[in-house]
């Protein structure tokens, strides 16, 4: 285990286990449909990649990339699009791919932006769902894992751009991130 990590929350085989079922799930429920990945950079992309090879049906796949203003760990729920999508999604059957839900406010300024390009469908996979610091009301439509408040990194979740590598789920010992402005 890498020495930063305090303990291992999710392991690499339970989360391989659990993208393989939403893999299913999703197969099941968008046959014929074709539908858009769209996997939000960078935290989804780990997930996204295992995700997408899992279908047992035909999908596309695309990618954004925004930025949300504010400093420190937490999200300001104002957006910036710093690269946006490669085609058009009118009339297309899109699920928006993300690792983590936190506070909320990033999924439901892309649920918005995404909804105005009038989609035939919109839905949500997030891998990690901490609804202990939800600030709007958000339901992701498709959930691996339920978690704490406790302070995640690995599969794709950063700390300062580390971390995103592990291949397991791991709470961030404190002292990494003492001192840092919430
Ligand atoms: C993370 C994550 C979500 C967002 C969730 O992205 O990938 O996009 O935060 O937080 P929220 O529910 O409080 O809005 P981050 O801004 O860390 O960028 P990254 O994906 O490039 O790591």
């Amino acid at each position: 285990m890498h020495d930063d990590i305090a303990k291992v929350l999710i392991d690499a085989e339970t989360i391989q286990a659990k993208v393989r079922e939403l893999g299913e799930r999703l197969s099941r429920d968008y046959a014929g449909l074709n539908p858009v990945l769209i996997c939000i950079l960078k935290g989804a992309v780990i997930f996204a990649a295992d995700l997408v090879r899992q279908l047992s049906i035909p999908a596309k796949l695309d990618f954004m990339a925004i930025s949300s203003y504010g400093s420190g760990m937490r999200t300001s729920g104002v957006v910036r699009i710093l690269k946006d999508l490669d085609r058009s999604i009118e009339g297309e059957h899109v699920i928006i791919v993300e690792d983590i839900v936190d506070s909320g406010l990033t999924l439901s300024y892309l649920l918005e932006n995404l909804k105005s390009r009038q989609p035939a469908s919109l839905k949500t996979c997030v891998l990690l769902d901490k609804p202990a610091q939800r600030q709007v009301p958000l339901e992701p439509d498709y959930v691996g894992f339920d978690i704490p408040d406790e302070f995640v990194v690995g599969y794709g979740l950063d700390y300062a751009e580390n971390y995103r590598h592990l291949p397991y789920i791991g709470v961030l010992k404190p002292h990494v991130y003492e001192g840092v402005s919430q």
